[in-house]
């Protein structure tokens, strides 16, 4: 069967819904981005501060057949020319999972196209096989975003080994409340990003050291909320750059960690606060330091987007994996399973 869908491009369109976007895809061989609308719901919940999963749910119900529609429009190919659907089933909000697989289920259904199940998290991998054609596992990848931090050798392109995680926030939370406290808004981690470039980090944060490759971001909020709170003239741009500078330390320990333990000769980031330009920064440096190369998605394809959905898509689908109508949102699932 391989064999067969190797003598022709293969179109997958992936449908991401796990939170506050609505979106997507159509990708060619895991590997080119024909269309890739993105839907995002930010300025609604920017009032609220935070995500609010309700409303989350109803915005995407309200949106996501026409951005279907955009997706072909935009990547000039129809449903009958697409190979299979792949969708994200979890981790994320239940609801809001739930409108993209049960789209996805419906969209099999009538056209009769396979369809096949996505990890959000090894989808944020695959953003990085779109804008790097040459990369290929095995690699250590380092996910950061608002719901997760994870750390993981990727073995193959379905082969996932979790070395080490967050043991309270995700780093992206972290950003986000942050930029609350000192009164960025939301969503906050750009705009840390932007203040920290006009500070200095002149501000010792408590610094969390384990023994194996996990992370723990809370205490280096809470000092920066309690910093915060007992001086409230404090410099915001120096808190934000000391803020940056400890969860970023803590980043770099782990990955120097994993890449001399699995000696590796290439680190991959991805997720959303793969944007963060002193993150970035810091893994070029280290990148020097070790001898290695450093991989990034671009900027669009950091966040969350159906784009990344479909490749990883792609490699399940040419793998054989398959879900059929009885597919559920797994708001909890964990990457490799
Ligand atoms: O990957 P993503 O879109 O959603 C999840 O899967 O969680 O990541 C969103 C997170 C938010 O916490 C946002 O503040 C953060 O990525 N983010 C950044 C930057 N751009 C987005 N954090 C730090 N610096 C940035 N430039
Ligand atoms: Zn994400």
């Amino acid at each position: 069967m391989l064999g067969d869908l190797k003598l022709k491009d293969i179109l997958i369109m992936g449908i991401e819904s796990s939170c506050d976007e609505t979106s997507i895809a159509v990708v060619k061989n895991g590997r080119e981005v024909l269309s890739n609308i993105i839907n995002s719901q930010i300025k609604i919940h920017e009032e609220y501060g935070g995500v609010v999963p309700e409303i989350a749910s109803r915005c995407h119900t309200e949106v996501i057949n026409l951005i279907m529609k955009q997706a072909l429009k935009e990547a000039k190919v129809s449903l009958d020319n697409i190979d299979a659907i792949a969708v994200t089933q979890g981790p994320g909000l239940v609801g809001a999972l739930l409108v993209g697989v049960s789209y996805a289920k419906g969209l099999s259904y009538v056209t009769n196209k396979p369809l096949v199940a996505v990890n959000h998290i090894e989808g944020h991998i695959a953003g990085n096989y779109l804008t790097h054609k040459d990369l290929e596992p095995p690699f250590i990848c380092l996910i950061i975003s608002g719901g997760h931090t994870h750390l993981v050798n990727v073995k193959s392109y379905n082969d996932f080994e979790i070395l080490g995680k967050t043991k309270d926030d995700a780093i992206g939370e972290a950003f986000d409340k942050v930029a609350r406290v000192v009164g960025l808004g939301y969503p906050g981690g750009p705009k840390v990003d932007n203040l920290a470039k006009e500070g200095e980090s002149n501000i010792n944060l408590p610094i969390t050291h384990f023994d194996n490759l996990d992370f723990s971001f809370s205490g280096i909020k809470t000092a920066v909320i309690n910093l915060n709170h007992k001086n409230p003239n404090i410099n915001k741009a120096d808190l934000c750059a000391s803020f940056q500078t400890a969860v970023t330390e803590m980043l770099t320990n782990n990955v120097r960690k994993a890449v001399k333990i699995y000696n590796s000769n290439k680190i991959v980031i991805a997720g959303g606060v793969s944007r963060n330009s002193f993150i970035r920064k810091s893994f070029d440096d280290l990148a020097k330091e070790l001898k290695i190369k450093v991989y990034y998605p671009e900027p669009i394809l950091c966040t969350d987007n159906a784009a990344m959905i479909a490749g990883a898509g792609y490699y399940n689908f040419i793998n054989g994996e398959r879900a059929d109508l009885k597919l559920n949102a797994i708001p909890n699932l964990k990457i490799g399973e």
